[in-house]
């Protein structure tokens, strides 16, 4: 399986490396993800997962990938059609208020990382998906962050209304660490490859009262959570 994901995490690296050169997210950024994702170490065991987890989310998956056809034949497309298959989807939040708007439309799977496949302790890379008209709420941690856009169109808001940002598939997305950030899919579901570095295993911390309040953190962090 992690010849699968190797040629996964390449086909990133490379897209990164194209997408510096055409300045199109913070330079050095995205030199760091690249020079993180060429060090992961290849020679490890395969972590034994869990068993498959039931995620209700994934019935957005099919649509997804259907729409991710749209970036055309490239490295990444052709090494997601494989990822698909062996990515540990689940959901890792419980239910509560903060996460009961998107906890059913909602899945991710990470690759590489700190609970992956591949064990990383430097970088976390997996799939992130998301159903149509889904809000995932608010939130920051200290791990910077990039996403890659596979599929379908999504709102990014960054400190708040200040800077909204559309996605369309083949768009790349950065968050600063502690940054605030949530994203909004539109009339398809959104799937996404997501990328941590520095800390991976840092929390996120999700607010309370909905997108854009002022409340409190409300719940302690998971591991490891883009
Ligand atoms: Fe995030």
């Amino acid at each position: 399986m992690k010849h699968i994901i190797r040629a996964f995490v390449e086909a990133v690296a490379q897209m990164y490396v194209a997408k510096a050169e055409r300045g199109y997210a913070p330079r050095q950024e995205l030199d760091e993800f690249v020079t993180l994702l060429r060090a992961v170490d290849w020679s490890t065991d395969e972590q034994t997962m869990p068993p498959p987890a039931i995620v209700p989310g994934l019935r957005h998956l099919q649509g997804a990938i259907a729409g991710g056809y749209a970036l055309g034949p490239c490295p990444i497309v052709d090494a997601l059609r494989l990822c698909i298959g062996v990515t540990p989807w689940e959901t890792y939040y419980a239910e509560s208020d903060w996460s009961r708007p998107f906890l059913g439309d909602f899945a991710s799977g990470e690759l590489v990382g700190p609970n992956g496949f591949v064990r990383s302790a430097d970088i976390s890379l997996g799939l992130f998906l998301l159903g149509p008209n889904t809000t995932y709420t608010e939130h920051a941690h200290a791990s910077s962050e990039v996403y890659y856009l596979l599929s379908g169109e999504a709102t990014w808001r960054l400190d708040r209304p200040t800077n909204t940002l559309r996605a369309r598939p083949g768009d790349l997305i950065h968050t600063a660490p502690d940054q605030r950030h949530d994203i909004r899919t539109g009339a398809d579901p959104m799937l996404a490859v997501f990328t941590w570095k520095a800390d991976p295993s840092a929390p996120s911390y999700h607010f309370a009262n909905g997108p854009w309040s002022d409340g409190v953190v409300v719940r302690p962090p998971l591991v490891n959570r883009p």
